[in-house]
């Protein structure tokens, strides 16, 4: 199996010369984002690797003529794929999966940020405003969180919850014995009512594609604290911003939006950013943005690059493999 890996960062690198030219792999990669100018770079090879880039039509078919059969995204989330096109074209293709403690940790780490206040707290510190007003927190402890998907991140988010000795509704539309030990399964509208904590584990697919709408948002707590490392698809940006700024969502804080496509992992300190929807998110106090990072630990950047590869071995070895993208099989 011949693979070119696009868009390698430099902490990738590593793990990527680890399974270069052994495990029946031959890898080279370039530090470059796939573009239709650089297209040809993967000639020769069975296979390309990239991570959550948009690829244009022009990209798939000019692969394809160059002999391309699989492509593989370092990502688990593949909604940037093109799957009717995929398929039409006969390439196959593979996602990564990772440690879920990386989304898992850093879900639970802004939950406990939105509770306390944290970014407000951090930033009038920072102005020598040691006072207490305006900074009273809740206790996570005592929230009633409710998780929405119980796949494998949903599932240790709850898991790890459970050591705060919170109250946790679960939905999704397949059920887990493991999680019934320590999470009450509802349906969404119950777990909309109840909830103190709500945080999104789905995929961003066109089914999720804005689950979290106004008619949601109404049927929430008011103060609700939300959470999204999921998608930002999921999320109708318009909807949360006038929940926002009528009082009805108390805190959110977002890994993703919908809108965040051309701003993340690039430094663009220098740059206008001509993004409204972030210009306005980043008025909020209470709205804590990251830039789609929860997934970025050690063991999970060795994961993606691991995974991607034997799940790309696979297709010619015939071993099992869980990161085979079933709807192009
Ligand atoms: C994923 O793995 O699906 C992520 O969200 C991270 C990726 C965009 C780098």
């Amino acid at each position: 199996m011949k693979i070119f890996a696009y868009s390698v960062r430099e902490d990738e690198e590593k793990y990527v010369e680890e399974f270069r030219n052994s495990n029946g792999i031959v890898c080279d990669y370039v530090s470059e984002y796939p573009s239709v100018d650089n297209l040809s770079l993967a000639k020769g090879y069975d296979a390309v690797s990239i991570i959550n880039n948009v690829l244009t039509k022009e990209m798939y078919e000019g692969w394809r003529k160059l002999g391309i059969k699989y492509i593989a995204t370092r990502s688990v989330g593949y909604d940037h794929f093109d799957l009717p096109l995929m398929k039409e074209l006969g390439i196959r293709g593979v996602h990564a999966t990772y440690s879920p403690n990386a989304v898992a940790n850093f879900t639970i780490m802004l939950m406990l940020m939105s509770c306390r206040k944290m970014p407000f707290m951090l930033y009038k510190a920072g102005c020598q405003d040691f006072s207490l007003p305006g900074k009273i927190g809740k206790e996570l402890s005592q929230c009633t969180v409710g998780i929405i998907g119980t796949g494998q991140i949903g599932e240790t988010v709850i898991k790890h919850l459970h050591g705060f000795g919170c109250r946790i509704l679960a939905y999704s539309t397949t059920e887990k014995e493991e999680v019934k030990k320590y999470a009450q399964y509802v349906d969404i509208d119950t777990l909309y009512k109840e909830c103190d904590v709500i945080s999104l584990h789905i995929p961003g697919n066109e089914k999720n594609r804005h689950l979290i709408d106004r008619e949601a948002i109404a049927k929430m707590k008011d103060d609700v604290i939300f959470i999204n490392t999921a998608r930002g698809s999921v999320v109708d940006s318009n909807a949360l911003i006038e929940g926002l700024e009528s009082g009805k969502i108390g805190f959110a804080a977002l890994d993703t939006f919908e809108e965040e496509r051309g701003l993340y992992y690039k430094n663009l300190e220098r740059e206008q950013i001509v993004n409204r929807t972030r210009a306005i998110l980043s008025t909020f106090q209470n709205v804590i943005l990251t830039p789609h990072m929860a997934f970025y630990t050690e063991q999970s950047t060795s994961d993606m690059v691991r995974t991607t590869m034997l799940g790309l071995r696979s297709f010619e070895s015939g071993e099992a493999s869980d990161v085979v993208i079933r709807e192009l099989e």
